[in-house]
């Protein structure tokens, strides 16, 4: 039997927030135990906002130094750059083929972006999803631990391989149709400010936003201010969305369900159940925080990590290629095997 294969990519873009952590970071590292697991930096993903080149390199680094520090361990998966392994960009154009347009222009993320948009809207935006089928396609993987958002893209990536495999499969699955794993508690951490919204370095508020690297008294001072409700009940609720996502943040760290911070809360008011949680972030984020800058402060090494991981993921999505073009028709017929 093939093993799990997990496959998930993130931008490296902006501060990664207590959302991302939660919702992605936190299950890229636990994916390590249950399977193959590849996790992307997608570089060439970040160049379909405007960007600065020499920034984005930065900012790779960062985002590489962080998941380290977060415990992805390049021993036991395999982390890689997006922009080193062609067969991304390759499958992404191959995958437009089976993509319906009218489809990609229905997107949220496509018609959220393209609206803020002030300069250029790129044709890179609109075709963002299809990379993004063709990173996790390209390695026949079985699931994508993401959070909430991504719901819609892990969706039509579905339905391009399912489309792919009935329009040029001959019957076979040459590509897998992987499955989301969203977390049922923490997919979506809200604003703390603006509990509404949720979480996120470019939409968000300052004050309302959880940084990894937020130092203890950061941290502390954001929940602090944290808006809650006028009621004084430490329970889930609709009517509730502060308080909720309180609750929502405290299980997740802890591993445990919501029903269990209920109980435990029941006789506590807000000021204290907010202290709570802070102490609860700032005691896991306080390592990575340390980490981080122990990694970070050596680039080489970085990029040695990187070049590596690009190298064992290139093994895979190459022979992907292969069967993808075999069965497209496209470049020369595949090599008859020679009769021994
Ligand atoms: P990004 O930084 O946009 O590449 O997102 C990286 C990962 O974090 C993706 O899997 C997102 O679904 C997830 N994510 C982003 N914001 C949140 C949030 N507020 N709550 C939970 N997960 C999130
Ligand atoms: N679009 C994802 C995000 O913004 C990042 C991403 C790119 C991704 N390729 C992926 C996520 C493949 C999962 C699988 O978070």
């Amino acid at each position: 039997m093939t093993p799990m294969r997990i496959f998930s990519g993130i931008q490296p873009t902006g501060s990664k927030h207590l959302g991302n952590y939660i919702g992605a970071i936190a299950q890229y590292v636990e994916g390590q135990d249950r399977g193959e697991a590849l996790y992307c930096l997608v570089d060439l993903h970040a160049t379909t906002l405007p960007y600065e080149p020499v920034e984005l390199r930065r900012s790779l680094y960062d985002l590489t130094a962080l998941l380290l520090a977060a415990g992805v361990d390049p021993e036991r998966c395999i982390l890689f750059r997006q922009g080193d392994v062609q067969e991304h960009t390759e499958l992404c154009w191959l995958l437009c083929s089976v993509t319906e347009l009218g489809r990609l222009q229905r997107m949220h993320q496509f018609r959220d972006k393209s609206l803020a948009q002030r300069e250029l809207v790129s044709a890179g935006l609109l075709l963002y999803p299809v990379l993004q089928a063709a990173d996790v396609l390209a390695y026949r993987a079985h699931e994508v631990p993401v959070g909430e958002d991504q719901r819609e893209h892990l969706e039509l990536m579905r339905d391009v391989a399912r489309r792919f495999n009935a329009r040029f499969g001959e019957g076979q699955e040459v590509l897998v149709v992987p499955e989301h794993r969203i977390p049922t508690v923490g997919a979506r951490i809200m604003d703390l400010q603006a509990p509404e919204r949720k979480m996120s370095t470019t939409g968000g508020t300052e004050q309302g936003t959880v940084l990894v690297l937020d130092p203890p008294a950061a941290i502390e001072k954001k929940f602090k201010s944290a808006v809650t409700d006028s009621g004084s009940e430490i329970k889930r609720d609709p009517q509730k969305p502060g308080i909720s996502n309180l609750i929502d943040i405290l299980a997740a760290v802890r591993g445990v369900g919501t029903e269990a911070i209920e109980m435990e809360f029941s006789s506590a008011r807000y000021g204290e159940f907010k202290l709570a949680v802070a102490a609860a972030v700032v005691e896991r984020l306080q390592p990575v925080r340390e980490r981080y800058e122990l990694l970070r402060a050596d680039e080489p090494e970085l990029e040695r990590i990187l070049a590596q991981g690009a190298e064992k993921a290139r093994e895979i999505a190459s022979q992907t290629l292969i069967d993808v073009r075999h069965h497209m028709g496209v470049g020369p017929p595949r090599r008859v095997q020679p009769l021994p």
